[in-house]
């Protein structure tokens, strides 16, 4: 059941619940130094032998035929990094998928426990459309350069790792509706990140229209952003007894 925050014994995980015990703990833990050599450094030395080792998390697809706009719009990137755009778009669209998904799971809590001001109901909605209309345009700026949009970039992919967290929250069903705003919050500080880097991107490869669509997508995560975090910041006043 969704409870605002609370007092109760049932939280046993500090130290000070038992001072007896945690003092046999801190004894033990005296008693029985490592038995092995080394420390944090020897551990980041392994760990740079395998980064020194490892392979890229992926890769980007190479485009099919290049036909007509598509031909067009690699002619005008000629001389640039086209696939870093792509990567970033891939990365973009699984995240505006996912952001769909994490309002939708969003919405429900919201429903089902029966929301009230700031929080307005209308507006996650308007906001879980932008989103999934976020995820259309990037789609089809991919198409405008040749791309697959249904391959896996690894933008996408350490994104979609970075991101999970987000959606382990959102779909828990224990988790409160200020918790779930924290989380949502995380994912609209990334998401209008995203976006600006897109824009800028996009104006910085000459291609005007598509930095102008994604200029208006920009405009719509500000509110996106705007308003969660006021959300954030009233409801946790008002549980605190501050407003
Ligand atoms: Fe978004
Ligand atoms: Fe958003």
């Amino acid at each position: 059941m969704n409870q605002p925050v609370e007092m109760s014994m049932r939280n046993r995980t500090g130290i000070d619940r038992s001072p007896a015990d945690s003092q046999k703990m801190i004894d033990a833990a005296n008693a029985y130094m490592p038995s092995s050599k080394g420390n944090g450094s020897a551990l980041m030395d392994m760990e740079s032998g395998y980064i020194q080792e490892a392979e890229p998390v992926g890769t980007v697809a190479i485009p099919g035929t290049l036909k007509g706009a598509a031909k067009a719009t690699m002619q005008m990137l000629a001389g640039r990094n086209a696939e870093v755009l792509v990567d970033k778009l891939g990365e973009r669209l699984a995240f505006e998928r996912t952001g769909t998904r994490l309002y939708d799971y969003f919405i429900n809590k919201c429903e089902t426990m029966h929301c009230e001001a700031p929080i307005s109901i209308d507006t996650l909605k308007r906001f879980r459309q932008e989103e999934s209309q976020h995820f259309k345009l990037v789609a089809n700026a991919l198409e405008t350069l040749g791309a697959d949009s249904t391959s896996q970039t690894p933008g996408a992919d350490v994104s979609a790792v970075a991101s999970s967290g987000v959606l382990q929250v959102m779909s828990d069903p224990r988790t409160s509706v200020d918790q779930s705003l924290e989380a949502m919050l995380n994912a609209e500080l990334v998401d209008n990140a995203g976006w600006d880097l897109l824009v800028k991107l996009a104006d910085e490869m000459g291609l005007e229209d598509m930095a102008k669509d994604f200029q208006v997508a920009l405009s719509e995560e500000d509110e996106h952003l705007m308003e969660i975090r006021q959300w954030y910041e009233q409801c946790t006043l008002k549980q605190a007894g501050a407003i």
